[in-house]
């Protein structure tokens, strides 16, 4: 549990969350991809930040598999390190979204409570969090398999590979639900934009 630690306090800066999104002219959120392995989420964050960036609206994606040659590069995959993965980036989004960006990440996440307790800790801060659920028939992403991975895991090279030896929880409530195989990347990048506006979270 999160406690506060001691001898430290917390250093108000001069500028408030309302000023410093007049006088960038945009709110900071972030937007929190998660499904399957392969079920588009890193495809359609990419697109988005390039839509939003190409509108006047700075964002930032913190991708998986480029948060784990970096920050997180002594995590694993076991569930303990995968809590742990999640709990950095949701701090690190909560920071990029405090400074006005559009914080967009792409990971698996594939516990609920994890994903939980990234939208509560955004939650206790005021800032939105928008959940967008990549949702696709494991079928469909292992016949997509870009990287090769439901391969290696089906023949046992991965252990705990999500959706097929570790399990995925399904969210409840998703902000945004897409279904990949029926969608175009476009058509999910306007499917968020639109969320987004109806919002008032993009202008
Ligand atoms: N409508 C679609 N939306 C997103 N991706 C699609 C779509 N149709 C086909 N694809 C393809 O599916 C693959 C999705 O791979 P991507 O790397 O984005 O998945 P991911 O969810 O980020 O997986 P990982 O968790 O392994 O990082 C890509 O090869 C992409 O081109
Ligand atoms: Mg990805």
């Amino acid at each position: 549990m999160a406690s506060t630690p001691a001898n430290i306090t917390w250093h108000e800066g001069h500028v408030s969350r309302s000023e410093r999104a007049q006088l960038l002219k945009q709110t900071g959120l972030t937007v929190w991809f998660t499904g399957l392995s392969a079920s588009g989420k890193s495809t359609i964050a990419s697109a988005l930040e390039q839509h939003l960036l190409h509108r006047g609206v700075n964002a930032y994606r913190l991708d998986g598999d480029n948060i784990r040659f970096g920050l997180n590069k002594n995590l694993g995959f076991s569930p303990e390190d995968r809590a742990e993965n999640i709990r950095r980036i949701a701090e690190v989004s909560l920071l990029f979204a405090d400074s006005g960006t559009v914080a967009i990440t792409s990971f698996i996440s594939p516990y609920r409570a994890d994903r939980d307790s990234a939208r509560k800790l955004h939650a206790d801060a005021g800032i939105p969090f928008v959940e967008v659920y990549a949702d696709v028939p494991v079928s469909v992403a292992e016949e997509r398999d870009p990287k090769g991975l439901y391969k290696k895991a089906r023949a046992g090279e991965i252990p705990g590979f999500t959706g097929v030896s570790a399990p995925y929880e399904e969210p409840e409530r998703p902000e945004v639900h897409i279904r990949t195989d029926r969608t175009t990347i476009a058509e999910a990048v306007q499917q968020i934009a639109a969320f987004l506006e109806a919002r008032k979270l993009i202008f």
